[in-house]
């Protein structure tokens, strides 16, 4: 129950008099009693009770700015919330967060929420404290026995203050006398001690002591170096014993920890089958030469040329046997049917990447790599032929994807880097470049010549 407390001096006519009290046995009569209090016209007056008393907030009629103060905090909790994610997220750093508006405010909601509780509920407790008048170390009433052994175990007190307009120090305490207490007592003011309890200023220095310890052992820490691993109590997964990569493994013949796969183990998805497609086999006459391994590329780096003396002639290539696919596979077809000129544009692109640095831009040997190494005339340098080489032009299709797959001669593989759909794509933009050589204007769209004639 809020007290109020007197801020003025008091009004009565003994000023040693701080109010009357009178001690009551049970709920009931303190409730009858209240009623008669309120209605002789008293205002400064309270009851202290050790439990609650139903019925005792009807009769008093505590006005109390508490509920505003509690309004005003929710409203500062929600404004500051919006304000906050807004200036934060919206104005000063927009950044979308999951396809969301920078501010949503359906999704500011959560934060509104908490925020408007949380200054409401700051608010809250500290008006309760600050109403009643807290922190306060000294109630004179505590001054008088009754009062503290009765209302900390079992008696009701109801208590009219000396600062009240209608208090006399008699005939209020006759009034409560007739309220049938089961005492009245006058409770004089005792001069509140001024000088703090002994031993207070001994035990605020030792506390203060105390609390430069952590701030010590903190500042030793992190100037002191130790070099025996930290205490580590819970361990979780930290030690446990396993092989790592590249260490000895005494358990197999080769020490090796790390093992190859099973001969023959296929990741998933990644079962080529295809030969057309991943190859640039044909697939009828691999199927029939599948059992005869000599089918496959004659060892396409086995030929060098030989460095020292370009001029000399190169020797006599084996003859390839191997069954190159002479069509596109049905995959790129598709592929052309539906992104058309864009699939020829990801060759394009993919080709100035991966190739154009020693073919060149239009695939004639001239790369920037190619120019660097004539002019420092490198020995062992073998110029990247033109794609419109005419050992090159006539080639089928199969042929140029295996070269871009496993690399010829000095030219290195790029199977690794270029995947299947990319390999094709740049074929078939090496196809459309060596087309642009010999194009007549039969090759060009009607519309587009019209143009380029008008434009002549
Ligand atoms: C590091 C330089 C270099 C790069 C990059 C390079 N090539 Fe070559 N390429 C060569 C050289 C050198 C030769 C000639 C090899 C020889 O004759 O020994 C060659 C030859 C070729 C040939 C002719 C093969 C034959 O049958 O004679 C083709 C086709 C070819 N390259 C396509 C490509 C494509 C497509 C790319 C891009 C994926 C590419 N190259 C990237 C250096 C390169």
């Amino acid at each position: 129950m809020a007290h109020d407390h007197p801020k003025a001096k008091p009004v009565s006519t003994d000023p040693a008099c701080v109010g009357v009290i009178a001690e009551f046995q049970n709920s009931h009569d303190v409730l009858h009693a209240a009623q008669r209090v309120k209605d002789a016209g008293y205002t400064k007056w309270d009851v202290y009770s050790p439990f609650p008393l139903h019925g005792i907030d009807d009769i008093m009629q505590r006005p109390t700015v508490l509920p505003w103060n509690c309004a005003v905090g929710a409203c500062v909790g929600l404004a500051t919330a919006i304000i906050l994610q807004w200036a934060t997220n919206g104005f000063d750093y927009p950044i979308i967060v999951s396809g969301k508006e920078p501010f949503a405010f359906p999704a500011s909601m959560p934060i509104n929420f908490e925020l408007t509780v949380l200054i409401t509920a700051f608010t809250c407790f500290f008006s309760v404290i600050l109403l009643s008048g807290l922190p306060r170390l000294y109630n004179p009433l505590l001054q008088n026995e009754r009062f503290r052994q009765g209302v900390t175990d079992d008696k009701i007190v109801i208590a009219i203050d000396s600062t009240d307009a209608k208090f006399s120090r008699s005939k209020t305490a006759d009034f409560l006398r007739s309220l049938h207490p089961s005492s009245v007592d006058e409770v004089m003011a005792v001069p509140e001690p001024t000088a703090l309890p002994s031993g207070f200023a001994l035990a605020a220095i030792l506390l203060a002591l105390f609390a430069t310890v952590p701030p010590i052992l903190i500042i030793r820490k992190r100037n002191t170096f130790v070099d025996v691993p930290r205490i580590h109590p819970v361990q979780d997964m930290d030690f446990q014993p396993k092989f790592k990569p590249q260490k000895v493994n005494e358990f197999f013949a080769d020490k090796r920890t790390i093992r190859n796969p099973v001969t023959g183990t296929i990741a998933r998805g990644d079962l080529e089958t295809d030969v057309h497609y991943f190859e640039g086999l044909d697939s009828a006459s691999t199927v029939a030469a599948i059992k005869n391994a000599s089918f496959l590329d004659p060892a396409p780096n086995a030929a060098p040329v030989a460095p020292a003396n370009p001029a000399a002639p190169a020797p006599a290539a084996p003859v390839d046997n191997t069954p190159y696919a002479k069509d596109f596979p049905p995959q790129v077809i598709d592929k052309l049917k539906v992104d058309g000129i864009k699939f020829v544009k990801r060759g394009q692109e993919r080709f100035n990447i991966y190739c154009a640095a020693c073919h060149g831009l239009e695939g004639a040997g001239d790369g920037l790599v190619a120019r660097r190494a004539t002019e420092l005339e490198q020995p062992t340098w073998v110029k990247p032929l033109s794609i419109h080489d005419d050992g090159v032009v006539p080639q089928p299709v199969g042929k140029v994807f295996r070269t871009i797959s496993h690399g010829i001669r000095k030219m290195p593989g790029y199977e690794s880097q270029i995947m299947p759909e990319d390999r094709w794509a740049i074929i078939v933009y090496m196809k459309s470049l060596q087309r642009s050589r010999n194009a007549s204007a039969s090759d060009v769209p009607a519309a587009e010549l019209e143009k380029l004639q008008a434009t002549k």
